[in-house]
This record gives C-alpha cells, sequence and structure tokens, in this order.
C-alpha cells in the first residue's frame, strides 16, 4: 500500500482502498523482474533490475504496473512544433523554428532598465498558458511522472509552468532559459544583460520556493540555454547562483550536439579547451547538472563529466531527427557516466519516453554498424558487427527510462523502481487480450472481423497471442505500444491521469 501521508510504498496489499483509484486494482502479488544486466555488461553498477508488478487476475488483460517514465529533458514551450523540423540542423533549426515559437511565451524586457518586471503567472500570454497545460497533460498519458522541463526565459510564463505542474501533480524541475549573449541570441527574444538573467532566474526560483517550500513536487533548475547563448558574466553568475542554496539547485543545458555547434563553442570559447570544459570553467559541472545530448564528446570530456558526477540525458529521437547524430551510450555506460532518457520536444518529434527507449535500442544497433564507428573503435571480431556491444537491450532502454532519469536528476533513492520507501510515481500499462476465437476466417468473409485474435481485444497497436512469456509481452510493449496503452498515472500516490 501507498502511505496516504507522503505518497510512498509501505507495502503491497492492493485491496486496501483509498481515495486515488486504487479499489478497483487486485494485484496478483506477482514480480516479473526484467534483468538490464545483459550479454552486453552492466548498466552504470547499480541495481539492474526492471521490475514489472502483475496487477490483473484474468489472463484476457494483460495489466501491469512499472515505473513512471522520468524525461530527462524537455522543452515546454517548443510543444506547438512537434513534428515541425524540416530538413533543419541544430542552428538553423533554432532561428527557423524554435526562437520564433519560443519568443510567443512573453515580451522583450523593458528597453529603458533591461528588466522584466512582472512575475504573476497570470501576466503571461493565455496562449503560454494553454500550451504548458497541453503539454503537461500530453506527456502524463505517455506515462511520464517527472520531466525536467526548460521554458523560456519569461518569468510569468515560466512561473505558470510551475504552478500548472504543482497544481496537476506532476513532479517537475522548472528551469527559465538564459541567453543573453548578443552576438548568438536574436534581439526579439533574449535577456539584454547577465543582470537582467540572474535578477529574472531568481524570480523564478523564488517563486518555485513559494509554491513547493519543501521541493515535494517542483524544483527549480538554473538553466543556461548552452554555452553560445550566455555570456561569460552570465555563465558565471549562474554556477555561483545555483551554489550558493543549500541544498545547491539542480543545472541543466545541452552540451555538444552538433559539428557546426562544436566549431561555433571552439570559436566563442577558444581558451577553454573544450566545450564541457566551458561549464566547468564556471561550476557548472555538477553532480547535479544534466547535459543534454552528448553526441560528440571527446574521451577527455568524458573522463571531466564522469570526475565531476554531471549526468547526461540521451534523446535519441531528436539526435535522429535534426541528424545530429549517434550518441555512444555504451560507450558512456563503461566509462560509469550516470544516462538517461529525454525526448527533446520538439527537437524530437514525441512526447513519449517510450519513443526514447524504443529510439535508443534503433540508434545503438546503428552505430555498431557504422562503419566509421567500427574503425575508430575496435572492439574485436566478437565485438563488431552484428553482436556488437553498442547494441542496448530492451530491458537497458527500460531501466534508461526509470532508473537511469532517477539517477539522472538526482532521486535515485526516490524514483524509478518499486523499492520499499520509494514515491509511488506509476504507470498502470494494459496491453489487453489474448483469447482465439473459434470461428475461422476461411469459413466467413475474410477482413468481417470474424479472424479477430483477442476476445477481450487489443488496446493500442499490440497484438498479443497468448503465447508470449512475460519478458515477450513486454517487449512487444516498448516496440508497438503508446499512450493508449496507459491506463492510469498516479504522482506520489496521486492519480494524475487515467484512460477509460
Ligand atoms: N541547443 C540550444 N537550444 C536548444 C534546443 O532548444 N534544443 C536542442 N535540441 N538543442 C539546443
Ligand atoms: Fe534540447
Amino acid at each position: 500500500w501507498v502511505s496516504a501521508a507522503d505518497g510512498r510504498i509501505q507495502g503491497w496489499n492492493w485491496q486496501a482502498n483509498d481515495e486515488n483509484g486504487f479499489a478497483e486494482l487486485m494485484s496478483r502479488n506477482e514480480w516479473v523482474d526484467i534483468d538490464a544486466v545483459g550479454a552486453q555488461g552492466k548498466v552504470n553498477g547499480r541495481g539492474s533490475k526492471v521490475r514489472v508488478k502483475i496487477v490483473t487476475a484474468s489472463e484476457e488483460q494483460n495489466e501491469f504496473f512499472f515505473p513512471g517514465f522520468i524525461d530527462t529533458h524537455i522543452h515546454a514551450p517548443q510543444y506547438p512544433n512537434v513534428g515541425l523540423f524540416g530538413s533543419s540542423t541544430l542552428l538553423d533549426w533554432l532561428e527557423t523554428y524554435t526562437f520564433p515559437v519560443e519568443s510567443r511565451f512573453g515580451s522583450p524586457p523593458d528597453p529603458k532598465t533591461g528588466h522584466q518586471t512582472k512575475t504573476d503567472p497570470k501576466d503571461s500570454p493565455l496562449i503560454a498558458q494553454q500550451i504548458y497545460d497541453q503539454v503537461i497533460s500530453r506527456t502524463l498519458s505517455h506515462g511520464t511522472t517527472c520531466a525536467s522541463y526548460y521554458a523560456t526565459n519569461h518569468v510569468p510564463a515560466t512561473n505558470a509552468l510551475s504552478y500548472l505542474c504543482h497544481t496537476r501533480g506532476q513532479r517537475a524541475f522548472i528551469g527559465r532559459a538564459c541567453m543573453d549573449n548578443p552576438d548568438f541570441c536574436v534581439d526579439y527574444y533574449r535577456d539584454f544583460s547577465a543582470d537582467d538573467s540572474i535578477v529574472a532566474t531568481r524570480q523564478t526560483i523564488e517563486y518555485i520556493h513559494n509554491l513547493d517550500p519543501e521541493g515535494k513536487l517542483v524544483k527549480p533548475i538554473v538553466t543556461p540555454r548552452f554555452a553560445p547563448s550566455c555570456t561569460r558574466p552570465a555563465l558565471q553568475s549562474l554556477g555561483e547562483l545555483a551554489a550558493s542554496y543549500s541544498p545547491p539547485l539542480h543545472i541543466q543545458t545541452h552540451v555538444s550536439e552538433n559539428i557546426n555547434e562544436l566549431a561555433l563553442v571552439q570559436e566563442l570559447f577558444s581558451e577553454a579547451g573544450s566545450y564541457a570544459a566551458v561549464y566547468d570553467k564556471y561550476n557548472l559541472l555538477t553532480p547535479r547538472t544534466i547535459l543534454a545530448h552528448a553526441v560528440h564528446l571527446s574521451a577527455d570530456e568524458r573522463t571531466l563529466i564522469r570526475a565531476r558526477e554531471a549526468k547526461i540525458s540521451h534523446c535519441p529521437a531528436s539526435n535522429s531527427a535534426l541528424g545530429s547524430g549517434i550518441c555512444p551510450v555504451r560507450t558512456l555506460l563503461d566509462e560509469g557516466i550516470t544516462v538517461g532518457l529525454g525526448t527533446d520536444i520538439s527537437g524530437g518529434y514525441s512526447p513519449s519516453i517510450l519513443e526514447a527507449a524504443r529510439q535508443a535500442c534503433l540508434s545503438s544497433r546503428l552505430l555498431g554498424q557504422s562503419a566509421a564507428w567500427q574503425r575508430d573503435n575496435p572492439r574485436g571480431a566478437d565485438q563488431n558487427g552484428p553482436d556488437g556491444r553498442e547494441k542496448l537491450s530492451v530491458p537497458e532502454s527500460l531501466y534508461l527510462a526509470t532508473r537511469g532519469g532517477a539517477a539522472v536528476v538526482d532521486m535515485a533513492s526516490d524514483l524509478g523502481g518499486f523499492d520499499m520507501g520509494m514515491l509511488w510515481d506509476v504507470q498502470l500499462v494494459r496491453l489487453g487480450g489474448v483469447k482465439l476465437l473459434e470461428k475461422s476466417p476461411l469459413d466467413g468473409v475474410p477482413g468481417d472481423g470474424s479472424a479477430d485474435l483477442v476476445k477481450a481485444g487489443p488496446v493500442g497497436n499490440v497484438d498479443l497471442f497468448g503465447t508470449e512469456s512475460w519478458e515477450e509481452k513486454i517487449e512487444k510493449w516498448v516496440w508497438s505500444g503508446d499512450d493508449r496503452n496507459v491506463k492510469a498515472v498516479w504522482v506520489g500516490g496521486r492519480l494524475v491521469h487515467s484512460r477509460g
């Protein structure tokens, strides 16, 4: 059961009843442990089991509890652009698609003072409030119980996103995107000084700390958008700002996503030595830092990130969509770096972490097949080729989506599994029925429905045939499932989404 006081797992007794939608659930009290330690090694050396809790008594329904997904990198204001990216790559995509949509979330600062004066969520444009509400609905419906959000640089809209997550019950880190470098940022959408960046960031931090003083659900995250968008004084001050709190605040940014971006960073910060070193110089590489993408890191940068215990958000759908490249996840894991998954909406085209898990599996298979990768990363004959160790398994991808993400947001002891005392951030997945009908399609009109395999009805896109082991059912869920398979979602024991 889940403690009503703090939403944590106290035991398993699902006949216990409360107002949060548990009444109807009957647990079979059966666990399926899926081992994320495959032939390929181990995931970060931590508890490697992805546990599945079987719920329904009847074979026809195939319902199970699964830990809620953690989206470690998502841009909420880019939601209207989901699916819109054409053939662009990162830097032209930012100018063509991204800055225009994000700029609609507020007004530029006062030209006289350079400061934004308003902080009330209600002072944000209605469109911003509505888009943020919809992002929360959509991600919850895909089983995302915790997200690390980038907002825009507008204080009222960033506060509105915080308020909406808190009110609707989605666990969230909320970051106001800092962007004060006039040599990179567009005039219609930027901070007018480093000072303005810091003042406005403090305003969002204070708002969130007032909203949720203990940080039970919503926490601020310091967000230098990425090195090119920030001046040195802004990076310096943001590092100091994060460190000035106790405990220090989380930090998020982008690193080494795209080849042209690397060249730009080299040009803008030639003194730093590497992209990761820019962040390190300003104390932005910490155990609470989430670095998105990390596609083209050098070995030295990986060593630095490992030493600082900064974490990586792997965003495979975005990396493919924008042609950024393939993140070598196995290498990161081998070197002891903590990795989780991100949708990176709208560089990524899907709000689903299940899709991110699927894309993580696919991109890892392609990486091992790349001739250039094989040339530069000789693994030995048995490790290259079709059985190369770059390949991520389905259990590994689910590990990244849950326990990996929990470690990335520095909540590994609270989230990502069903350990006693963890928070009840959970999705109830249903795959649907399996019974064969007696009728043959050869006896009637083929295609008239008499051949429906499944008496209880398949749910969504997942067809089961009654022969699958639980491990195989989970594989089918990852490859063919979607939000239609998410029947209910809880965060901290509170029911926050359900589908009839
Ligand atoms: N780098 C700087 N800003 C962004 C962004 O919004 N999305 C992605 N994918 N990369 C970025
Ligand atoms: Fe991003």
